[in-house]
């Protein structure tokens, strides 16, 4: 049997993997820590994830081991070898706020432990697909510099502007803007990732998303919106939005979707290929819109409040232009459209 290593295998997306892989055939072998209690607390932590993985997955693996050990990250690829056709890197530290507080803690789990994984797949599976979740935070806040302009509920990108049609591709510039260090860190692993494709010939893929979402987000303060601002409504737990009037927009794409992506790619690799992945022009919200979903479904009012402070690195308009996968991966399709992951979320908080 195929084996998938998958780090971050109690997240949202790597959970949400495991169970896709599983079912294509796969063995699964996760590695998680749970570090995410340790960022932001024990609502946020994923143990329900690990509980229900370990529960309902054919063949499940887990170790709970930290992605800088490198001997650990090591023994576990050296048991498993060439049986492993797929390494699946999704563990990560999340936010640009927890960032500031430990930047050597942030750089060293994302940027080095990316670094060990690709070693270890490069000394005892070098012909698996490695994929790697980044982030479009690698492109800074250059999106925050365009020209927008403002709706009743939304900002929009000024429909001039060449990406105002189907949102921002890979041509976006990454030099030259604001990153915060948790944007730094992503883009060392982002091209970390890809220069083991183009050195070493390994078929290793980036994929660059938005907002990521589902109902195994175990969203927090500072990590998930869609998750914790419906956390908020179900929890009568007041909202604060920061900045931009609450009309600032995110492309929302779901877990399932995103791992099809991942599976997608698996089944026809390249080498060192970057995608940027997100809910694109059919899946979009700006906050306000969000919540006037979610009081419609709940049929009550959430307690919410602006602050004119926006979250550093946070950005006004983000739409993702999917094409390129689109064109490079035909057979991918959409499953989740936008009231069906709200939705969702809300069944299943
Ligand atoms: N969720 C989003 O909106 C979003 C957006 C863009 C990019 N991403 C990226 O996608 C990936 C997955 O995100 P997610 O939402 O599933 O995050 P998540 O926090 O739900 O899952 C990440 C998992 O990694 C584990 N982990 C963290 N540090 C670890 C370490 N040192 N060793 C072992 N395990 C560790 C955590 O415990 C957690 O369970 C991350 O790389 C993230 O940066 C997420």
């Amino acid at each position: 049997m195929s084996i998938a290593v998958i780090t971050g295998s109690s997240g949202l997306i790597g959970s949400e993997s495991a169970s896709f892989f599983n079912h294509q055939g796969f063995e699964i072998v996760g590695i998680d820590n749970d570090m995410r209690r340790l960022f932001f607390g024990d609502d946020a932590s994923n143990g329900r994830n690990h509980e229900r993985l370990s529960k309902t997955l054919k063949s499940y693996t887990h170790y709970p081991v930290d992605i800088r050990d490198e001997q650990s990250i090591f023994r576990i690829f050296a048991k498993h070898g060439s049986n492993i056709s797929a390494v699946i890197h999704t563990a990560a530290q999340p936010s640009h706020d927890w960032a500031m507080k430990e930047p050597f803690t942030d750089f060293s789990i994302n940027a080095l432990g990316t670094l060990i994984l690709l070693e270890a797949t490069r000394k005892y599976c070098q012909d698996a697909t490695f994929i790697f979740t980044s982030s479009n935070k690698v492109y800074g806040d250059f999106p925050n510099h365009l020209k927008f302009v403002e709706r009743e509920t939304r900002w929009e990108l000024d429909p001039e502007n060449r990406w105002a049609k189907w949102g921002f591709d890979e041509q976006v510039p990454i030099d030259q803007s604001k990153h915060t260090l948790f944007g730094a860190s992503k883009v060392s692993a982002d091209v970390l990732v890809q220069e083991y494709g183009h050195t070493f010939g390994m078929k290793t893929v980036v994929f660059r998303g938005g907002c990521l979402t589902g109902p195994a987000h175990s969203g927090a303060l500072q990590h998930g919106f869609l998750s914790y601002l419906i956390k908020c409504a179900l929890n009568e737990v007041p909202y604060q939005i920061l900045g931009y009037k609450g009309k600032q927009v995110r492309d929302n794409v779901h877990s399932y979707d995103l791992a099809n992506a991942f599976w997608q790619f698996h089944l026809n690799p390249k080498c060192g290929e970057v995608y940027n992945i997100g809910g694109s022009r059919a899946i979009n919200c700006s906050i306000l819109e969000a919540i006037t979903m979610i009081q419609n479904i709940l049929r009550r009012s959430m307690i919410y409040s602006l602050s004119e402070d926006h979250r550093s690195g946070d950005h006004i308009w983000w739409v993702t232009d999917v094409s390129k996968f689109q064109r490079d991966y035909p057979k991918w399709k959409y499953r989740y459209g936008l009231s069906e992951i709200i939705q969702e979320m809300i069944d299943h908080p």
